[in-house]
């Protein structure tokens, strides 16, 4: 028994020193250590919670459309078009994904996005209000008549007419939205040889969202990256293919490249000069936002990265936009998504033209750009790459211009027609920002604590390595005797 103390003492010494040296290992490493625990957490696959909440995600989502009233559409086109501005509409929108197949073998997952919209009451207005708008059926065979003969565009001017069109419509807010309305122009358009009709679907209705509620088509079929390793390296939730494309069919060149989150999931690390890569199946396309801010919300730092004057500037200045024109880079700030909705002439841009050429502003009366209230941006814990606020919004227009052979369009001027914009807004529940504040004091503190930890264990090695000669000191005997203190304040405490 003689000998025991000193080499009971040698080893909770050399224990002491080794825990000393790893916890200073683990000080330095901290940030490596966390990145690869937080990849192992965030990697998607069948069993994961990740999965779980993106699969049928619980978060309330709204969609808020605002639709523009033409109040002044017998005076067209004499008087510039009056725009009154009502709703929102709000509908409640659940989201699935579903069609999930995983392909482990490529490290990615696809799957197809299931939205259904219900109409809910804390809207500003009712699915009976009477909106008068441009009508678009009409607008958009004109411009599909652009490069037609003399005779087929007098045969489309005669078709017009005989049908009663206008170039406005009034309609319910319910036609307008999701339920849609006949005419006889689209049973025409069945008829017609899908050339004429840019390959749309014959529809016997139409409606802004006709067709959307509860689809496995409208945001299509989508393959991401799941994490682990493979084609998008660690990052998961980056778009990888879209409807089994992988490159945008759209566009050509450096614009036809398919790349960036597919929204739910961010790159780890974001820096103010990276700016933040999102593709968007409504733009048909991926955008880059910028940083143009930072700020701390509920005590979690976050970055803004926005839609900016350049992301859809397509002037000189920003060249690398202008293989998204796909033809006139007539105006800034707004994308041409016609190739994308089969030809028709849709153009997307903010709200009220935010950011967009001033030039579109002098076409229509009532708009009032207002960044607060129409900017599109994601504000991301950079370190951790959560958005913690989303506000997703834009705006659909419709081209319209002279056009000589077609009586009803003869006189208008050259212009991009506002008809509704949309607005979805995300922020991250109290019960998800609490375990990313967790999750974030761990990474600021845990290098700490293990510095800590490391000075506690060296003390430790050094007095137990060094003090042999004490005769007094006991380690076995102290740690006996604290033992029932440990038990009694168990006791106190029965959690
Ligand atoms: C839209 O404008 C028309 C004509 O000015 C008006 O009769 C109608 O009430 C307006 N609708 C709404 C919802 O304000
Ligand atoms: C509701 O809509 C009317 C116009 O239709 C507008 O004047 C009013 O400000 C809106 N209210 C809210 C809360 O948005
Ligand atoms: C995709 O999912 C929908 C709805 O869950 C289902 O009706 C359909 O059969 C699925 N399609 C395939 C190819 O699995
Ligand atoms: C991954 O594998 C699946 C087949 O298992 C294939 O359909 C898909 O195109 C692959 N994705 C990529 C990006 O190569
Ligand atoms: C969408 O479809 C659901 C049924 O799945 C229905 O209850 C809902 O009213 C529809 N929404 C709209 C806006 O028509
Ligand atoms: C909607 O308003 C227009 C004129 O503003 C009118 O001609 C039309 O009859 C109205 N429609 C309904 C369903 O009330
Ligand atoms: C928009 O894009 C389409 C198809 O890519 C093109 O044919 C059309 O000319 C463009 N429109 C304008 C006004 O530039």
């Amino acid at each position: 028994m003689r000998g025991r103390p000193p080499r009971g003492r040698l080893a909770v010494g050399a224990t002491a020193a080794l825990l000393a040296v790893a916890a200073l290992g683990a000080a330095l490493a901290w940030n490596q250590i966390f990145d690869a625990a937080l990849s192992a957490q965030m990697v998607m696959s069948p069993t994961s919670r990740t999965f779980r909440e993106w699969v049928e995600p619980t978060i309330p989502l709204y969609f808020d459309v605002y639709l523009f009233n033409w109040t002044n559409a017998d005076q067209f086109p004499e008087e510039i078009p009056n725009l009154q501005e009502v709703g929102p509409y709000r509908f409640r929108e659940q989201r699935r994904h579903v069609n999930v197949s995983w392909h482990p073998h490529n490290g990615s997952v696809s799957y197809r996005t299931q939205r259904s919209w219900h109409f809910d009451e804390t809207s500003n207005g009712t699915l009976e209000d009477n909106i008068t708008t441009l009508n678009i059926i009409a607008a958009s065979a004109v411009y599909r008549s652009r490069d037609w003969g003399f005779i087929r565009q007098k045969g489309l001017a005669m078709g017009l007419a005989m049908f009663g069109h206008h170039v406005s419509i009034s309609k319910l807010a319910t036609e307008l939205l999701f339920e849609g309305y006949d005419d006889p122009l689209l049973d025409l358009a069945k008829n017609l040889p899908a050339s004429a009709t840019g390959g749309a679907p014959p529809v016997d209705k139409f409606g802004l969202f006709y067709g959307r509620n509860n689809s496995l088509d409208t945001d299509g079929y989508m393959e991401v990256s799941t994490g682990a390793g493979g084609a998008a390296g660690s990052l998961p939730g980056q778009i990888l293919k879209w409807n089994y494309e992988d490159h945008l069919p759209f566009y050509s060149g450096q614009c036809s490249k398919l790349s960036g989150s597919a929204g739910e999931f961010m790159r780890r690390d974001l820096s103010e000069q990276s700016g933040l890569e999102l593709f968007l199946p409504d733009l048909c396309r991926t955008v880059l936002l910028e940083h143009t801010g930072s700020g701390v919300h509920d005590s979690l730092a976050y970055n803004k990265y926005e839609l900016t004057e350049s992301s859809f500037d397509n002037s000189s200045s920003s060249p690398e936009n202008s293989c998204f024109c796909n033809g006139e880079c007539a105006w800034g700030g707004v994308m041409n998504v016609s190739s994308c909705r089969y030809g028709s002439p849709s153009f997307l841009s903010l709200p009220h033209f935010l950011h967009g050429d001033p030039r579109l502003l002098e076409l229509v009366t009532g708009l009032e750009p207002d960044p607060d209230k129409h900017s599109f941006y994601f504000a991301v814990e950079p370190k951790l790459g959560v958005p913690l606020e989303v506000s997703a919004r834009f705006q659909l227009n419709i081209w319209i211009e002279p056009t000589q052979n077609i009586e009803l369009f003869e006189k208008v001027p050259k212009m991009l027609f506002p008809i509704f914009w949309v607005e979805q807004k995300v922020y991250v529940e109290e019960r998800v920002l609490s375990e990313l504040r967790i999750v974030r004091a761990i990474l600021d503190w845990g290098g700490a604590v293990c510095a800590g930890v490391t000075l506690f264990f060296t003390v430790l090695a050094v007095k137990v390595l060094c003090c042999k000669k004490k005769p007094k000191y006991s380690r076995p005997s102290e740690v006996i005797s604290e033992k029932p203190k440990e038990e009694e304040m168990l006791k106190l405490n029965p959690l």
